[in-house]
């Protein structure tokens, strides 16, 4: 079975490499370097002994996608590539509006013309708004407050109404929560590029030295502690969700939350980090982050259902092998 992958170079998308190759399948990589560098291929070849064949292609480009889909008989698409970055989305929309739509909308009609069957789609809890949580599929699409979340809702219901006047493909829209943690080899994991925006990759470039002190965004919410509450997940945990959504495809427009169903809060997230690495990591409490939520967790039972599949790794294990791959910087 040979599947490209696009975004594959990337965080996330490396993890899922590594884990379809070593359960056997061809993985074909199409990336555009923008936010990841060609190393990773090495790294994905010392993980497995297998190197990816790799093409650097633009998937918003319908030409560059031909030239992959003419060479190499797909037999599913994990669309990963995308810009991700929130608030960079918000100043420059178009950038953003451009590179997801036009990237989904160019891998689906490739999909059509080449009679590939499966297609799993990266989306995100940021689906969800501020709605109730534990958060379920079946929650109603609340308007994003910034491009970025816009582009995962409409990807969503560009590839939906795709699949359904088209039986031959198949649709998994997979809606991720807060994904953290590396391959346990330190080799592959998250990059930021300037200074991170997410928390965990504040917390490691902190302990690292590289930075000087955390900002907790917000004491007062109607959390555990009053900190914001997320549902982090392993990106091996998440890497693993993406071969069950691949094997166990139902016909049609499929989606699952892929998290662990548990929030962990901010300032518990540091405690572990501390309390596992043996680090202390300096913070300051400020103001609210705009646009943050209080609370964002999965209700999983679906992908358990439906695709067996479960998370595996703790707070620890996240915590452990984010710093494990930080200080192998
Ligand atoms: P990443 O930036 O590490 O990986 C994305 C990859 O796509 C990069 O290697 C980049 O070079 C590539 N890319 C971007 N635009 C491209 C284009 N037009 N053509 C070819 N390649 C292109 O990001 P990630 O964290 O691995 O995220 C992967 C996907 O998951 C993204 O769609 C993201 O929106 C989604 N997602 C991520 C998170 C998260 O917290 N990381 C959460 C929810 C959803
Ligand atoms: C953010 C995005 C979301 C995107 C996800 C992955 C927003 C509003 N949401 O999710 O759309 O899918 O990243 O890219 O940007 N925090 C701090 N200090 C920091 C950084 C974060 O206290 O320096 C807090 C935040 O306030 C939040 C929690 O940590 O409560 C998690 O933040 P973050 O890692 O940025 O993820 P999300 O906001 O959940």
């Amino acid at each position: 079975m040979s599947v490209l992958v696009t975004g594959g170079t990337g965080y996330i998308g490396s993890h899922t490499c590594v884990v379809l190759i070593e359960a056997g399948y061809d993985v074909i990589i199409a990336d555009n370097l923008y936010n990841s560098k060609l190393d990773v291929l090495d790294k994905i070849e010392s993980i497995t002994g297998k190197k990816p064949k790799f093409y650097c292609a633009d998937v918003s480009n319908k030409e560059e996608l031909d030239v992959i889909f003419k060479e190499n008989k797909i037999d599913s698409i994990l669309h990963f590539a995308g810009y991700k970055a929130v608030g960079e989305s918000v100043g420059v929309p178009l950038k953003y509006y451009r590179n997801n739509l036009l990237g989904t909308i160019a891998l689906a009609e490739c999909a059509l013309e080449y009679q590939v069957p499966k297609f799993i789609f990266s989306s995100s809890a940021t689906v969800y708004g501020d709605g109730s949580v534990p958060y379920r599929e079946s929650n109603p699409l609340l308007p994003s407050t910034n491009p970025y979340g816009e582009t995962k809702v409409m990807s969503e219901r560009i590839l939906s109404d795709t699949a359904k006047v088209n039986p031959g493909l198949s649709v998994t829209l997979l809606r991720y929560f807060n994904p953290i943690g590396a391959h346990k080899s330190g080799l592959i994991g998250e990059i930021p590029v300037g200074t991170p925006n997410n928390l965990m990759p504040y917390i490691t470039q902190v302990a690292k030295g590289k930075l000087a002190k955390l900002r907790v965004f917000g004491s007062d919410y109607d959390t555990v502690d009053g900190t914001g509450v997320r549902d982090f997940i392993h990106v091996v945990d998440l890497a693993y969700g993406h071969m069950a959504a691949l094997e166990k495809m139902k016909q049609g427009v499929n989606v699952y939350n892929l998290g662990t169903g548990k929030g962990t809060s901010v300032l518990e997230l540091i405690h572990t980090f501390q309390n596992v690495n043996n680090i202390t990591i300096p913070y300051d409490i400020v103001d609210r982050r705009p646009g943050d939520v209080a609370s964002s967790y999965a209700d999983v039972s679906k992908a358990w259902e439906e695709l067996g599949w479960k998370t595996e790794k703790s707070v620890e294990d996240m915590c452990r092998d984010s710093w494990f791959f930080e200080k192998n910087q």
